[in-house]
């Protein structure tokens, strides 16, 4: 989420901008946080006890590469040891037909038959698990948003002012998600051109089937579709996951930048939307061109963005499915596992300041090596917000209809409503509002559940909670929870800190590392994260650049002494954050996606701060995936 505009939804926090004498009112007033090697050395300063679940084959000291360093230039950079390549540019052809990417000369037609642009999610599908080597494979990779005046070379003077639309369309193709299948040539993955795996999933041409207690519902009807059961293509597709029965879940982040104009006055929606800021920052000018995205003539086309959607990747020709159940905020992931009881639970964080951590429970069982029986389990379930308490546990909020607040005297008349309405559902309930929780993946084999919260410079010493503690906090913090017994479904699970983010040198930033994270090892902004195929932590950043560094991933230790040790492992170009990152099945490549190179302040597509990756003068800055791999070999990180 580059395009960063400061911004708060949650009612009860919107009266605390950060203004200069704040800062220096908190720089002289502030209770002194532990910081640098006092810190490092107290990690059970956050008050809370060890996780009491038995962890089963957790690694310790797991990370033997050589360290990069901290620094920011015109490309990427890998530990000695280690080879990046481009895997799939903004741009590559997907089908036999597709044109070649003229940057210059864009349009919608071409871009729907190539990849994508700000690839963000990347999902591994392995088509020969049981083989050695996985030497076939589906890629599932999300394409967030675009940026036009870094994606065309004819908008930025006087932006918006030329935009036609034509550039709407071409943007819209260039949203969504690709499916491709991907081949081992040599050493090195190559994508199939013409597979008949290949799949282009886009904004406003893709219908998609809403599913769940919000299907049909009529605040989900419009002009273009009264039944309210199809929806035209999603959105902002950020993170994501794959399930256990192999489909690809793409998710709906920062929906309200595609909604333009005004509501009716009076009209029920006023509310509602402006919990979600649909309406107040619109980042794209579609709603000039097509009446769906413009809230003077369609009020309820928000209401059906801003869920996970559900694709079948085996399948080129299913409708993907809009999983209402699963609740509607600005999802940052969705990553799920099956618990051992047979229900799926998926996590996923509202990324926004001060909003919520969820988890959905869903209703029916998992069936081993029955695809079909699990391919609707998404549609029914309970979904619950997160509270985090002082005493180390954290609270399953339902978000259920006719329980507790959710009722008609606070304007809900069905869980399609509560749904609808989330982000109220919960702020009613009393969840935990956060430090902007990012990705949020849950590790089978231990029962722990990894938080990413980015950052949240907007928090006031008054608006502090156990597990957010720090104010105007600019570099964000790791929480990981603990589910009892490895009980997904728990509605009472426990939480602890594993790193607060931030130079630990500096005793101002309030910084928990482990004493031997180096001076390239902590890092600021967590974002994305993965874990790889022998249960250790990968963190992507979005923001690091706070700290005088580029954004890139760092390895983390999660379990013994060396616990919250820092290890720098990737550095992207100057302007990109880093997305997607996961693994093959081998754990021998990895997939890591940089989105947005060269796009810093005043850079434009004809003069981007990079040229990454072709370093050609006549192509601007592309979004690409890389596969990083060991030159002997072997597994990533050892
Ligand atoms: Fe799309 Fe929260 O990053
Ligand atoms: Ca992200
Ligand atoms: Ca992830």
């Amino acid at each position: 989420m580059s395009n960063d505009k400061d911004s708060v939804s949650n009612p009860r926090f919107l009266t605390s901008p950060e203004t200069i004498s704040d800062i220096v009112a908190r720089r002289i007033s502030r209770r002194e946080f532990v910081g640098g090697a006092a810190a490092v050395s107290t990690l059970a300063i956050t008050g809370c006890e060890k996780p009491k679940v038995e962890t089963k084959a957790a690694p310790s000291a797991s990370f033997s590469f050589p360290e990069i360093s901290r620094g920011i230039d015109e490309t990427h950079h890998v530990p000695d040891g280690y080879v990046a390549d481009v895997l799939l540019r903004w741009g590559d052809p997907l089908f036999e037909d597709s044109p070649v990417f003229d940057p210059n000369n864009q349009t919608a037609a071409a871009q729907l038959r190539q990849f994508g642009n700000y690839n963000d999610y990347v999902g591994f599908i392995s088509l020969d698990p049981d083989a050695d080597g996985n030497d076939r494979a589906l890629l599932c990779v999300n394409h967030e948003y675009t940026k036009a005046t870094m994606m065309f070379p004819d908008v930025a003077e006087d932006f918006p002012k030329h935009m036609t639309k034509a550039h709407c369309e071409t943007e819209m193709a260039a949203h969504g998600g690709t499916v491709v299948e991907i081949k081992k040539q040599g050493d090195k993955w190559v994508p199939v051109i013409g597979s008949p795996f290949n799949r282009r999933i886009t904004a406003g041409m893709t219908p998609m089937t809403v599913t769940g207690p919000a299907a049909g519902h009529p605040r989900m009807r419009t002009a273009e579709d009264p039944d309210g059961m199809t929806v035209a293509g999603t959105m902002y597709n950020c993170a994501g996951g794959i399930t256990a029965w192999g489909t690809y879940l793409m998710a709906e982040e920062n929906v309200h930048d595609y909604f333009s104009g005004v509501l009716p006055e009076g009209h029920r929606e006023t509310e509602n939307h402006k919990r979600y800021g649909v309406g107040f920052s619109p980042w794209f000018v579609w709603g000039t061109f097509f009446d769906r995205y413009s809230l003077d003539k369609e009020a309820n086309e928000a209401n059906r963005h801003g869920w996970i959607v559900e694709v079948d990747p085996f399948d080129p020709n299913a409708k993907p499915k809009k999983r209402t159940a699963l609740g509607r905020c600005k999802h940052e992931g969705a990553e799920s596992v099956v618990s051992p009881n047979g229900h799926v639970v998926l996590y996923t964080g509202d990324d926004e300041r001060f909003e919520y951590v969820y988890k959905f429970v869903s209703a029916g069982k998992f069936t081993p090596g029955d695809r079909e029986a699990n391919l609707d389990l998404l549609k029914d379930g309970t979904l619950y917000a997160a509270r985090f308490n002082e005493d180390g546990t954290v609270d399953w909020l339902p978000i259920v209809f006719g329980e507790g607040p959710l009722t008609p005297e606070n304007g809900f008349d069905s869980q399609a409503d509560v749904l609808i309405e989330t982000r109220r559902a919960a702020d009613l309930l009393g969840a935990t509002p956060m430090d902007r929780p990012e990705d949020v993946e849950p590790d089978p084999r231990t029962g722990r559940v990894w938080v990413m919260l980015t950052n949240n410079t907007r928090r006031t010493e008054d608006q502090l909670n156990p597990a957010n503690p720090r104010p105007q906090n600019r570099f964000g913090h790791i929480i990981e929870i603990i589910e009892p017994q490895g009980d997904f479904t728990a509605t009472t699970s426990r939480w602890e800190f594993l790193v607060k983010c931030g130079d630990p040198s500096d005793p101002e930033v309030g910084a928990m590392w482990n004493a031997q994270t180096s001076a390239n090892g902590w890092f600021g902004s967590p974002d994305n994260c993965s874990i790889d195929p022998s249960g250790r932590l990968w963190v992507a950043t979005d923001g690091n650049d706070n700290t005088g560094g580029a954004d890139g991933i760092w390895a983390m230790e999660t379990t013994g002494e060396i616990r919250g040790t820092g290890r720098a492992f990737f550095r992207a170009p100057i302007g990109a954050e880093v997305c997607g990152p996961n693994f093959s099945d081998d754990g021998k490549t990895f997939f890591v996606a940089v989105q947005h190179p060269g796009d810093e302040p005043g850079a434009t597509h004809q003069e981007p701060m990079t040229r990454w990756p072709d370093f050609n003068p006549n192509m601007t800055a592309r979004s690409s995936v890389l596969q990083i791999r060991k030159k002997d070999g072997g597994v990533v990180g050892s």
